[in-house]
């Protein structure tokens, strides 16, 4: 129990140190790590719950007897996800299947060849913020508060025109020097679609397949955009869908991928437009959400009111649900709003 102390106050010291200074401290941590490893190894759970600790990966590699340490953190981290995203996201049966395979993917690969980057479309309310909130936590403890992770709003960050050569040095710099101090950093975008087109070009180089940039490789680094662009396109497609009769949960993602980049491309409002990303596929992945149905919502309330600890009411999430508007006007079948305004609606009723 003494060592097992001792190992976990090592541990923990040498994730501090490295965030601060990741060369000198390595130098010193490798030596002490590799007389954890032993220990460690029997205890995966132990070793993953120090996730905030952005260099892990680097440590553990060096000693060379690593390997089932890692794969079990692997392992634990992927069935992590695939809970979360079960258990919080709904009705987006395709998001779900690439994010996992995506991000797991990443993960594993010791050696990518360039950053993962994520686009992620849909209307508001479908889960777009919950899925980079989820992958946030899969990857460190403090999720979106973080040190190494990092979100932008174009509408909050970069708000006005005038000032676009100063956002854009100053996010080049932001990058830099948070991929310097933490090679597995995530970079979240949010309203990408109100984004200046010059600021997008300048984070082009980043996400590109360079093995080094003035001496910092971005390779392990992850890039989630998040857009209203093609969101027509997708409630467009799950709508015929629906009319011919088949089930939601039949929609692949080849029914939506192509148009979809074309969709966002094409789009001069998008802010992707001038770009280059998806031009020079830089875009790793499309992720398209669908536009939400009745019963999703119901499922939304029904997960809100366990998160608040109260009893699954029926009768409080029907009421809930049916306070939403829907659309089409002739159908109504989705949600217009997602499950956005779940939370503040539920406080009606509680
Ligand atoms: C990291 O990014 C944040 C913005 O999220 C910025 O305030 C900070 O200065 C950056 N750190 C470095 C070392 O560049």
């Amino acid at each position: 129990m003494k060592l097992m102390r001792a190992a976990l106050a090592l541990l923990f010291l040498s994730c501090l140190a490295q965030a601060v200074d990741p060369i000198s401290f390595g130098l010193a941590a490798v030596g002490a790590a590799s007389a954890l490893t032993g220990l460690l190894s029997s205890y995966p759970r132990l070793y993953c719950y120090f996730r905030d600790c952005c260099n892990h990966a680097r440590v553990l590699n060096s000693t060379g007897d690593s390997s089932h340490t890692q794969r079990a953190c692997e392992a634990e981290n992927r069935m992590a996800l695939q809970v979360n995203l079960d258990r919080k996201l709904f009705g987006q049966h395709l998001v779900k299947k690439v994010v996992l395979k995506a991000v797991t993917g990443f993960l594993k690969n010791q050696n990518p060849k360039k950053p993962l980057t994520l686009s992620l479309h849909g209307w508001t309310g479908t889960g777009k913020n919950l899925v980079s909130r989820i992958i946030a936590e899969n990857i460190y403890k403090g999720g979106l508060k973080s040190p190494y992770v990092h979100q932008f709003v174009s509408t909050l960050h970069f708000a006005h025109v005038v000032d676009i050569n100063k956002y854009k040095d100053q996010l080049q710099a932001w990058i830099r020097g948070n991929v310097s101090v933490c090679e597995r950093s995530i970079f979240i975008f949010d309203e990408m679609d109100k984004m200046h087109a010059g600021l997008i070009d300048a984070i082009k180089p980043f996400l590109d397949y360079y093995e080094q940039l003035d001496g910092i490789s971005y390779r392990k680094a992850i890039f989630i955009f998040l857009s209203n662009a093609g969101a027509e396109r997708i409630t467009q497609i799950a709508l015929d869908f629906w009319r011919s009769g088949k089930q939601r949960e039949e929609l692949q993602l080849k029914d939506l991928d192509p148009l979809l980049s074309v969709a966002v491309f094409n789009n001069k409002n998008s802010g992707f437009w001038h770009s280059s990303l998806i031009d020079k596929n830089l875009i790793d992945y499309f992720v398209p959400f669908l536009p939400l149905e009745y019963r999703h919502v119901k499922m939304c309330v029904a997960a809100e009111l366990q998160a608040r600890r109260y009893v699954a009411d029926p009768e409080i999430i029907s009421r809930v649900a049916e306070e939403m508007t829907y659309f089409p006007k002739a159908e109504k079948i989705y949600s217009d709003k997602g499950c956005k305004t779940v939370a503040a609606k539920l406080d009606f009723y509680l």
